[in-house]
């Protein structure tokens, strides 16, 4: 459902979201705080989309892999930034070796898990991750569902999920992180909701 309606919008999703991040002073700390916090080494993007985080972290100095679920995602990716590595695959299961790379930025990814699969992507996440790498997420806040039937101006048909920043905090501990920063912020311009953002580092074993 998510793979197939982010194969739809894939082209749309990428215009609209193109200079989203300029001005966004926050999000520019976070991903700055990121950059300069995490370990040495490869760097993830998981659900990257259009790569436009891809290629913010990137231009942060970091050696970044985009994942991504949708192919026409990763097309696009591709055309957009064609100096990036991007490669079709999913957070519930990385095509990574354990303990491998330093660090997995999650941005506005894990809002189409379910949350009761939420543990099960977690643990993933903290396999494939280096002692002391960190992990970084954005999401909606809030604690429902909602089904998309019309998105980036297509016809579509999947599910988002607002996210409660405590429960996630608890699930990213569970996994076996230790949380850094929390942020909770209201909602900005067309945002219908607050905006969560969670770093984690994983400890050492
Ligand atoms: C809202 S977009 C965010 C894209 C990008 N991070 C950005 O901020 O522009 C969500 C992306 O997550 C991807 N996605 C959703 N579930 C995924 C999964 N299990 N594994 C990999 N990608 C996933 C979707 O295909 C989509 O491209």
């Amino acid at each position: 459902m998510t793979r197939i309606a982010y194969d739809t919008v894939a082209e749309s999703y990428a215009d609209l979201v193109r200079g989203e991040l300029d001005g966004r002073h926050l999000e520019h700390g976070l991903l700055a705080t990121f950059a300069d916090r995490v370990p040495a080494g490869e760097v993830l993007e998981v659900g990257c989309g259009s790569g436009r985080i891809t290629e913010h972290v990137h231009r942060l100095g970091l050696d970044v892999t985009g994942i991504d679920l949708s192919p026409n995602m990763i097309d696009v990716a591709r055309r957009e930034y064609p100096h990036l590595r991007f490669l079709v695959g999913s957070m519930e299961s990385l095509d990574a070796r354990d303990n491998s790379v330093a660090g997995i930025v999650a941005w506005y990814s894990i809002i189409h898990t379910p949350p009761e699969h939420l543990p099960a992507v977690f643990a993933e996440l903290n396999r494939v991750v280096v002692p002391d790498g960190l992990l970084l997420l954005a999401f909606q806040s809030g604690d429902e569902r909602v089904r998309l039937e019309h998105a980036y101006g297509h016809s579509v048909s999947y599910d988002a999920y607002r996210l409660d920043l405590d429960a996630i905090a608890a699930m990213v501990v569970d996994a076996n992180f230790d949380v850094e920063v929390r942020v909770h912020r209201a909602p900005v311009g067309y945002e219908p909701t607050p905006q969560a953002y969670l770093m984690a580092r994983k400890r050492p074993s």
